[in-house]
């Protein structure tokens, strides 16, 4: 397809922001849709407005419009995506749903690919509490109520600028403050995410070709490793910061955190290797391609640097470690 008219449910925030940009570029004609609390689109799109969470405003939001694709956002209760998916079929040719591999149950298992076990989830819940089980029925929704082709892209973990979550935002910051930076080990752990830019061409792509099925959407593992992600931040940020290679196991000693204190890290044993591990064969036979992670680092670095951080998120427990703790535990390395 050359262009096509594509409808993003979200489209203002990271991946959907990323979407919309990614859209545009290639020429296609893009509609979102957003209650407007997290600002307008990206030039270039129509924006249309309602609170999809009621359904009255979500068909008044969408009236009349057709459209070759839509890709949906969504990540809180399962029944928003279900009155989505039944109103859109008949009038959006493919379904693109972003998912997460946090609909596995954990543990997830090595090298797990899209048959490994999943959490139970229901497509009518208006429960959003539990957030792999809201996931979960939102894929069921999407397969029961939409009438068409759809993809549900599994994201892992997701970088690239706009990001929210605030975990490359704190590498780079920290690494600009620069100095003696607590770097987990082993520094050749490979790693395994998806840059936002390279997740929405994907589901473009998935719309263009009508791809249906459930896939992985990260890299392959390796695709960057703890030395090159943080020698990618001291380069994106020029800063005069020494990584300071640290056992896994003496940071688990010290009681710091993977993933959230250390985002991104998780060492190589245990439960959460697997966040960094999982099978890829479907989506890359399907297309996809992932940039390097100095392009991903820096393009978050430029973004942190035009639109400054992202704010703290309500309710989310936030990414980082303090710099008191990062402290003592160098201390105790010499
Ligand atoms: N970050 C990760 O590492 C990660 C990993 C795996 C999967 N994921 C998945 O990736 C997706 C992230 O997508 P994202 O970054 O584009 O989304 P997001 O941050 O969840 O943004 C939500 C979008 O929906 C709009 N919205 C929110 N409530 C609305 C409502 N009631 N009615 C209409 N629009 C509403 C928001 O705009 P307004 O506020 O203006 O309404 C915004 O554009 C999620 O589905 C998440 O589960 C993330």
């Amino acid at each position: 397809m050359d262009s096509m008219r594509l409808l993003v449910l979200g489209g203002t925030r990271h991946v959907g922001r990323a979407l919309v940009e990614t859209a545009l570029a290639r020429g296609d004609e893009v509609t979102t849709l957003t209650r407007g609390v997290s600002g307008a689109p990206a030039a270039g799109a129509q924006a249309r407005y309602g609170d999809r969470t009621d359904p009255k405003q979500l068909r008044a939001a969408l009236d009349g419009g057709t459209w070759d694709a839509v890709i949906d956002t969504w990540s809180s209760a399962p029944r928003v995506v279900r009155d989505s998916a039944t109103l859109l079929t008949g009038r959006a040719g493919h379904y693109g749903y972003v998912s997460s591999r946090s609909v596995y149950a954990w543990p997830i298992p090595a090298a797990a690919d899209e048959s490994a076990p999943v959490v139970d989830g229901d497509p009518d819940s208006d429960d959003d509490s539990d957030y792999a089980a809201a996931k979960r029925g939102g894929e069921l929704a999407v397969l029961r109520d939409f009438g068409g082709p759809a993809v549900l892209a599994r994201a892992g973990l997701i970088l690239g600028p706009y990001e929210i979550v605030g975990r490359m935002p704190w590498w780079l910051r920290r690494i600009e403050r620069g100095g003696d930076v607590l770097a987990p080990g082993p520094r050749d752990r490979p790693l395994q995410y998806i840059d936002c830019r390279d997740l929405a061409a994907w589901l473009l792509h998935a719309a263009d070709e009508g791809i249906s099925g459930t896939f992985n959407a990260v890299s392959r593992p390796g695709q960057a490793t703890m030395e090159s992600l943080l020698n990618a931040c001291i380069a994106a940020t020029g800063a005069d910061a020494r990584l300071v290679w640290t056992d896994p196991d003496v940071i688990l000693a010290a009681g710091v955190a993977p993933w959230t204190e250390l985002p991104v890290w998780m060492p190589p044993s245990g439960e959460g290797a697997s966040l960094h591990d999982g099978d890829v064969t479907a989506i890359y036979a399907a297309g996809l391609s992932c940039r390097p992670v100095e392009e991903t680092v820096t393009a978050t670095w430029r973004w942190l640097q035009a639109e400054g951080d992202p704010p703290v998120r309500e309710g989310r427990p936030g990414h980082g470690l303090d710099p008191e703790r990062e402290r003592q535990v160098l201390a105790g390395l010499k």
